[in-house]
């Protein structure tokens, strides 16, 4: 996707949106936005205009004029993104802060542009939101480093901005790129197998050996999209490490619910979109992200958006209740179009009963919040999933201090805890935060819902909130606790809303 002010154009896709709207835009003059933007800021003349956009055809200078405004009428306030070089002819020059292609770096730019083969891309059916730094950084990452992991929770946006980062090389160098998903694959064999069935060698279900696979890649300028690692993260990793190691030119973008950890990585947390501090006013509502999404999405279900503020008050409700998390917007905008806003706000009450009519289309463990969250909960140790019911009766930041005194007891040691929850945390099942100097850790409020269901369902409850009362009481007692309400175990409003369950 390439940004120009406040229109976004897919070459791959030959789209171009203002915001989140799909604007119409005849094919000369999308000839024309296409070759001023490959051009790279360098000046385009008439000449190549003409025999590019009329190659068969002789034609009065006049149509590029027709086309030129046509074209400048779509950019509105950044029309003067074209300028006209006196007698010459014309050039593509993006404001710093909107600027084109998101940095995409000069050694894997090089090539000859957009003649890339993209095997097996999805195509981007909508512009991602809020994501350009992300593209930037993402690209970057991969000119310097083999293997790049997206990383982050269910539905957070992996795969989707995975594949743009790819269009995105794609369309402005020379490299190969080939898209394996290894969500229906079980084992190393399927994973050889899948790979080298995308890469076209032999079909995907012979028996490929792992050799034959690295010997066709020697030389390939090839950028793989491994999407969905983390259910056979030992085989993603083995075979990852391997083909980095054959071949200097090949690059792996990978997608996972946890990191591969092979030698030649680099991770990218995949954070939600942002949201709407609580008592923001509209223009700041509007402003996130997250609610460009919703309201994006609802425009796509043909719902009447009420863009009035007491209707974004709610609709901001519901991104910080959803944390920002595409997949659950989506659920919910879905939801949204057909019952309203305000059923929606009182819906996420119950939201993995509400948030349940997923599109048709996408994967099972994307079609209803529960499934999102099943499917990691599936990839957990049976001790993993103790302690995660157990972190359920956080309502806030945590230490790993006041986790082991809530989840460790006779039968789960301080260590044993302490190995979990850095395993959560690596599966990010748990977050973790970056800006404090002592590591703490949260659970997203849907993790979270989930964790206190299977707390009440294990009926250990008591037990685990017996341990949490006795823990605050002595966490006030110590000096650094006194008059800290909303301390490192939260307040007690957790305790409560647990209690009243
Ligand atoms: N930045 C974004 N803008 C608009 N829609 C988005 C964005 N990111 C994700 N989505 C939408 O949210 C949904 C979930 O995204 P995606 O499949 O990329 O998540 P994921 O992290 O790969 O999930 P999983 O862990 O299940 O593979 C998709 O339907 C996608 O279209
Ligand atoms: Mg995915």
């Amino acid at each position: 996707m390439i940004k120009i002010g406040r229109v976004t154009v897919s070459l791959e896709m030959r789209e171009v949106y203002l915001d989140d709207r799909l604007l119409q835009v005849g094919s000369r003059a999308f000839d024309i936005l296409e070759l001023l933007i490959l051009a790279r800021g360098k000046t385009v003349t008439k000449d190549e205009i003409l025999r590019r956009v009329w190659p068969n055809s002789v034609v009065e200078e006049n149509n590029i004029h027709v086309q030129l405004s046509a074209l400048r009428k779509i950019l509105g306030a950044d029309r003067h993104a074209i300028c006209t070089i006196s007698g010459q002819g014309y050039r593509l020059t993006v404001p710093a802060e909107g600027s084109a292609r998101v940095g995409l770096p000069e050694a894997i730019h090089g090539g000859q542009a957009g003649v890339a083969r993209l095997s097996g891309l999805p195509v981007c059916h909508a512009p991602l939101i809020g994501r350009d730094g992300a593209l930037a950084e993402i690209t970057r990452a991969l000119n310097g480093t083999p293997i790049v992991t997206l990383l982050g929770p269910g539905g957070i946006g992996k795969t989707q901005l995975g594949i743009a980062v790819a269009r995105s090389i794609a369309a402005a160098s020379d490299m190969e790129v080939c898209f394996v998903t290894l969500a229906g694959v079980e084992n190393t064999q399927g994973v050889v197998s899948t790979i080298a069935g995308a890469l076209g060698v032999g079909r995907a279900d012979d028996d490929v050996a792992l050799q034959s696979l690295v010997a066709t890649l020697r030389g390939r300028k090839l950028l793989v999209m491994l999407d969905n690692c983390e259910h056979v993260i030992d085989a993603a990793a083995t075979v990852c490490e391997l083909l980095v190691q054959t071949s200097a030119d090949l690059r792996i973008l990978a997608t996972s619910r946890e990191p591969l950890r092979t030698r030649d990585e680099k991770f990218y947390w995949v954070a939600p979109l942002d949201i709407p501090d609580a008592g923001a006013n509209s223009q700041a509502i509007l402003a996130c992200s997250s609610v460009r999404m919703f309201l994006a999405q609802m425009r796509a279900f043909n719902a009447d958006v009420d863009t009035e503020p007491g209707s974004l008050d709610m609709v901001a409700a519901i991104c910080r209740r959803l944390d920002g998390v595409p997949l659950a917007l989506e659920l919910a905008a879905a939801r949204a179009a057909v019952f309203g806003i305000r059923k929606t706000v009182s819906g996420l009450d119950d939201r993995f009963h509400f948030l349940t009519g997923g599109r048709r289309t996408a994967s099972p463990r994307q079609q209803t919040l529960e499934a999102t969250l099943d499917w990691s909960y599936q990839l957990l140790s049976a001790t993993e999933r103790i302690v995660l019911h157990r972190l359920g009766i956080f309502p806030a930041r945590f230490s790993l201090e006041a986790a082991c005194a809530v989840a460790a007891c006779e039968r789960l040691s301080h260590n044993e805890v302490t190995e979990a929850v850095v395993g959560l945390a690596s599966k990010c099942v748990v977050m973790t935060t970056l800006d404090s100097k002592t590591k703490e850790y949260f659970l997203l409020e849907t993790t979270r819902e989930y964790a206190l269901r299977k707390l009440y369902e294990s009926d250990e409850a008591d037990e685990v909130l017996a341990r949490s009362a006795a823990y605050l009481a002595w966490f006030y007692e110590q000096p650094h606790g006194r008059g800290f309400r909303t301390a490192t175990l939260g307040n007690n409003l957790g305790a409560q809303s647990v209690a009243s369950r």
